[in-house]
């Protein structure tokens, strides 16, 4: 049907006749001559068509509208001297046009412009509504094309680089123990059986190891009924990876090859390697966070020793109770920062308190390293406790000190955020930096207060550290995570490949020996025939499309997403089924929906 692509067009193609198709990305009449930006998936390149030069394509021309789908024959020419367009690729050439043929008109009113060069900026329910109209604006057309190029570039290295195998594993599974609640689908021919959706491939691409297979990838699709946020969908994509007879290093060697060539090959950039490395430990000391963002500094002080004898409770009993007292100290913050801020009722306090914190203590340093602070601390902090303070985070003069007192994982979340929002609003941080780097050793366990009981920290197949089987419920594990500016970019582990090692892990994390068996026998059985030493990791996709394309939310990293509340606004899913498909399947639904006011 067509010789080239619209955006293929150059200055070396001029005097030969083209056939393009595409849709109208708008059409322009100046004075009797008609423009038009014909569009295709490789660009934009503009059509003329005049009563004089053209005639059998002028009617045709006129009655372009935006987004009509149209085939062009016509003559590359050269532009004038005046409309060449150095921003447009095929802006040095136009396209006189013999014929229009009109393939497909637009019946209905367009809800949104789709043209590149309309700015306005669409409501995203809209965009999700019509997503085959916003897929044809430039936008999302080129993070679907950065994400294809992301995928294929994967392939390349692992396939042809690395002798890694894709292998597909089952959709319609069993559960998958990765934290989340599993997405569940009814059995039909087995009434009353569920199949759950895989929550990621663990445990076949470990079963996979012990069949042989040595190296295996693959582009899976994971499913995670969980709450939703900017960088979380219920269905999303990883690059799975699992190998054998490597050592954490090795593996982690491997990766940094990866994600190098994954930077040279779609951005051009060369990433130094070995990445960073922080341990799990170091990283909530100095960030408070186990995926910092080390595009900055702002980094934590740690005071509990010196505060922990202070007459100022708040401090002292948060230490007496195993707690922590930190500091997040923010050079030049007296200017930039208010008291109605850190106050009751001003936006970092708040901010605070939605991270559990009760309150937000701070010191402002003056000249001469007087303080302002509020009453309490003052009272009851000494001159010799101050000067630590002042020399362990370095303020100077203008610097404010926000404290986080009470249990560690509340101040580290609070600081962690606090970090956060006062290095977007002091423009700290960069965004064409890449910042890359490793979490290692982290623990084994978490304590889940209200079950009372251990979890595994990462998924209750990684190994524990060699150096710290004595006592494993404070072990580290070999667990290691991928963090990119920010974001937990990747994660994976050296796996527990004894069977006795890992029926003391289920134990610890309270599954008995029968519910194991009855959850994951099938997969502990495996291990009793020669399973090798293997780890592995994934990567999500998603996640990476949107930190290369610069986007903030991942659903502009994915065709088809879902929205916060878990529903595709394009299709209407989920939805109610017929009676007759619940029947078939003996499932009932023991949902009531609330009453309404004044019912009942
Ligand atoms: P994990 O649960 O850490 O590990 O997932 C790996 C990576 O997948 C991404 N990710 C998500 N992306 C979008 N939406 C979500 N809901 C979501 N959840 C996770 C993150 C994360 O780093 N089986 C292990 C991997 C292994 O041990 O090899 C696993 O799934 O980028």
């Amino acid at each position: 049907m067509r010789s080239y692509y619209c955006g293929q067009l150059r200055a070396e193609h001029i005097g030969q006749t083209v056939t393009l198709c595409g849709w109208v990305d708008r059409r322009r009449d100046h004075g009797g001559v008609i423009f038009v930006d014909l569009r295709d998936r490789s660009g934009i390149v503009q059509i003329v068509s005049d009563p004089e030069r053209t005639p059998d394509s002028y009617s045709g021309a006129d009655s372009l509208r935006n987004e009509y789908v149209v085939k062009i024959t016509g003559r590359v020419t050269q532009r004038p001297p005046e409309s060449l367009n150095p921003k447009l690729p095929t802006g040095e050439v136009e396209i006189y046009a013999d014929q229009i043929e009109i393939l497909n008109a637009v019946r209905r009113q367009l809800p949104f412009q789709v043209s590149s060069a309309e700015t306005e900026a669409v409501r995203e329910e809209l965009r999700l509504k019509y997503r085959y109209l916003d897929i044809r604006r430039e936008r999302m057309a080129k993070n679907l094309q950065m994400r294809h190029e992301l995928i294929k570039a994967m392939r390349r290295y692992l396939e042809d680089m690395e002798g890694f195998m894709e292998v597909e594993t089952p959709i319609l599974t069993k559960s998958t123990p990765e934290g989340a609640r599993d997405y569940l689908v009814p059995s039909r021919v087995n009434p009353s059986e569920w199949f759950a959706l895989p929550q990621s491939p663990q445990l076949f691409k470990q079963l996979l190891m012990i069949a042989g297979c040595d190296r295996y990838y693959q582009v899976a699709r994971c499913f995670r009924d969980e709450d939703l946020r900017a960088d979380r969908q219920p269905e999303f994509t990883q690059l799975d990876m699992e190998m054998s007879f490597m050592s954490r290093d090795e593996i982690l060697d491997l990766n940094e090859g990866l994600v190098c060539y994954l930077f040279k090959t779609l951005k051009g950039i060369d990433i130094p390697r070995p990445f960073p490395r922080l341990t799990y430990e170091e990283a909530m000391d100095r960030y408070g966070s186990d995926k910092p963002d080390t595009r900055y500094g702002l980094e934590l002080v740690n005071v509990s020793d010196v505060v922990k004898d202070m007459g100022f409770k708040v401090f002292s009993d948060a230490v007496a109770k195993g707690g922590i007292v930190k500091i997040l100290p923010i050079p030049n913050g007296n200017d930039l920062i208010s008291n109605v801020r850190i106050k009751p009722g001003g936006d970092l306090f708040k901010e605070a308190t939605d991270a559990g914190a009760k309150g937000l203590a701070y010191i402002r340093v003056r000249e001469n390293g007087e303080i302002d602070t509020i009453g309490a601390i003052k009272d009851n902090l000494s001159e010799a406790q101050k000067q630590e303070i002042l020399k362990r985070t370095g303020a100077e003069a203008g610097c404010l000190l926000l404290f986080g007192a009470g249990d560690s994982p509340t101040v580290n979340k609070t600081l962690d955020r606090l970090r956060q929002v006062v290095a977007r609003e002091q423009g700290l941080v960069d965004p064409d930096k890449i910042n890359l780097l490793w979490v290692v050793d982290f623990p084994m366990f978490e304590w889940k207060e209200d079950e009372k009981r251990l979890d595994s920290a990462h998924n209750p197949f990684s190994a524990p550290h060699p150096d710290d089987m004595d006592d494993l419920k404070t072990a580290r594990s070999l667990a290691y995570d991928l963090v990119f500016n920010g974001y937990e970019a990747a994660g994976g582990s050296v796996r527990i490949h004894q069977p006795e090692m890992q029926a003391q892990i289920f134990d610890l994390i309270g599954l008995s020996e029968e519910d194991a068996r009855g959850k994951f026998g099938f997969f502990l059985e495996a291990f009793e025939y020669g399973a090798p030493p293997h780890g592995g990791i994934a990567y999500g996709i998603d996640r990476w499309v949107m930190l290369l394309t610069g986007e903030e939310s991942i659903r502009d990293a994915i065709a088809f997403p879902k929205t916060q509340q878990a529903r595709c606004l394009l299709t209407g899913a989920p939805s109610g089924v017929d009676a007759k498909q619940l029947k078939e399947l003996q499932v009932a639904s023991t949902y009531k929906p609330p009453l309404k006011k004044g019912e009942g």
